[in-house]
């Protein structure tokens, strides 16, 4: 059979969506598995996205908590393997600084694996918050051609020396508005999925396409491919056919959390022995943006204070302290509050300036962006930034941020901090 393979008529099954769901909008034929028709045939997830005001049957209530269950036990066990890590490796370090003669090299070395651990939860908690579509999102004009001529590179070294990568950018492709970083991560994740899939090499095509009023974006590999029963599972969260360690399946879930957050489309279709194509719809840029956005990224900044004062909020006593911390040792003067009642009376109790509240989002009693809007007016030169690692509240429904709010994503490291810290100070 010749490949790429001409996206014929699959194996891959398609569900029942009580009629409610349209027909795959691609230009091919066959019975294409679109992840949103996974999801409405899906109750159990769909209840996942506050399908609220539905009178469930016992067996979809079941179905509900079954899921649910799943995904509980695929976080704690993913989490749990990592606190192993830490708590080991932390009480190493305990061990070692309280030992008679402490080597120093040895506690570096064992606390450099507990931030290594930890790097590795931030990400499984990215990709969650991806699948969840609750991941802080900061759209603009792109040129998808551009992005994946920029990524090759990447995209070659995770695919790996078996796999022979081809683009084959469209003519004619009009511009969307996403986040880069998380089309990016997407299509690493299709690389990675696809070097799995081809363990003794093959081919990696992705293609572009102009569609209407949308953008197609196509990666197909001539890997092992599904049968119908994978790939009807394959956008669900922690589900994976891979050996642990190898898998943990969060990397189809989270496609469909970007594309889909980013008022898309995805879709798969799959013939064991032969590939797997996996298809992205994207609306094209309105003209209208194309004018008004742009694209700058921030550049450098120098990080530090100069004595400015910094009023920390965070229900979290071990995150206040440890951004004391960081900021008393830049150069800040710091005073911190664990919620807004006690932000707002320590405020109206300092005599001089706030230059600036740091505040978590999410906090008991008090939400921080009410924080904010009572503290500012009382005193309004004090700027605003937030930090959180789940930031609904200041976020709209595609994910963005109003223009004038800052925030910075937990969890965060001193470089991190004292950068936005510095930039919303002289911003
Ligand atoms: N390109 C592909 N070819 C064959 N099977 C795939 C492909 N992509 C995904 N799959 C199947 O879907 C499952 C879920 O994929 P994913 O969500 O990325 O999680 P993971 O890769 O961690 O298993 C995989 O375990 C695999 O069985
Ligand atoms: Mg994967």
């Amino acid at each position: 059979m010749s490949w790429p393979p001409a996206c014929s008529p699959t194996r891959t099954s398609t569900r029942s969506c009580g009629g409610s769901c349209s027909t795959p909008t691609t230009t091919c034929a066959g019975p294409w598995l679109r992840a949103s028709d996974l999801l409405t045939g899906f109750p159990p997830l769909l209840s996942l996205y506050g399908g609220g005001g539905v009178e469930w049957s016992e067996d979809v209530r079941n179905q509900r908590l079954e899921s649910l269950g799943q995904l509980a036990g695929g976080v704690a066990h993913d989490f749990n393997n990592i606190l192993g890590v830490i708590v080991n490796y932390a009480s190493f370090v305990v061990e070692e600084a309280e030992s008679e003669q402490p080597d120093v090299r040895m506690i570096a070395s064992d606390a450099r694996q507990v931030v290594r651990a930890t790097e590795r939860a931030t990400h499984l908690t990215h990709q969650l918050l991806a699948f969840a579509r609750r991941e802080v999102v900061r759209p603009q004009l792109l040129d998808l051609n551009a992005l994946i001529a920029g990524l090759e590179p990447r995209l070659r070294e995770t695919a790996g020396a078996g796999v022979t990568l081809l683009a084959r950018p469209g003519p004619d492709v009009p511009p969307v508005v996403c986040d880069p970083g998380r089309i990016e991560q997407m299509l690493v994740n299709l690389a990675q999925n696809a070097r799995d899939a081809m363990p003794a090499g093959g081919n990696l095509v992705i293609d572009t396409g102009g569609h209407h009023d949308r953008v197609r974006l196509r990666v197909c590999d001539s890997g092992r491919g599904m049968t119908a029963e994978v790939a009807d599972r394959a956008f669900e969260p922690f589900f994976t056919t891979k050996a642990s360690g190898d898998g943990i399946g969060l990397g189809l879930a989270m496609v469909y959390g970007i594309v889909t957050q980013a008022g898309g489309e995805v879709s798969l279709t799959s013939e064991p022995g032969l590939g797997t194509t996996v298809t992205v719809l994207l609306p094209a840029a309105p003209p209208s943006s194309v004018a008004d956005m742009s694209s700058s990224v921030p550049g450098a900044v120098p990080t530090g204070g100069h004595g400015e004062t910094l009023l920390v909020v965070d229900d979290e006593a071990g995150l206040r302290d440890v951004a004391g911390r960081i900021l008393s040792g830049a150069g800040y003067r710091v005073i911190s509050a664990e919620g807004g009642v006690e932000a707002l009376a320590i405020a109206s109790r300092h005599d001089g300036a706030i230059d600036l509240l740091l505040s978590d989002v999410v906090m008991p009693g008090m939400l921080g962006k009410d924080l904010a809007e009572r503290l500012v007016v009382a005193r309004p030169d004090t700027r605003v930034l937030y930090m959180s690692g789940y930031a609904q509240p200041v976020l709209h429904s595609q994910g963005t941020l109003d223009p004038g709010v800052a925030l910075l994503e937990k969890p965060f490291t001193a470089d991190d901090l004292l950068t936005a810290v510095r930039r919303r100070l002289d911003g």
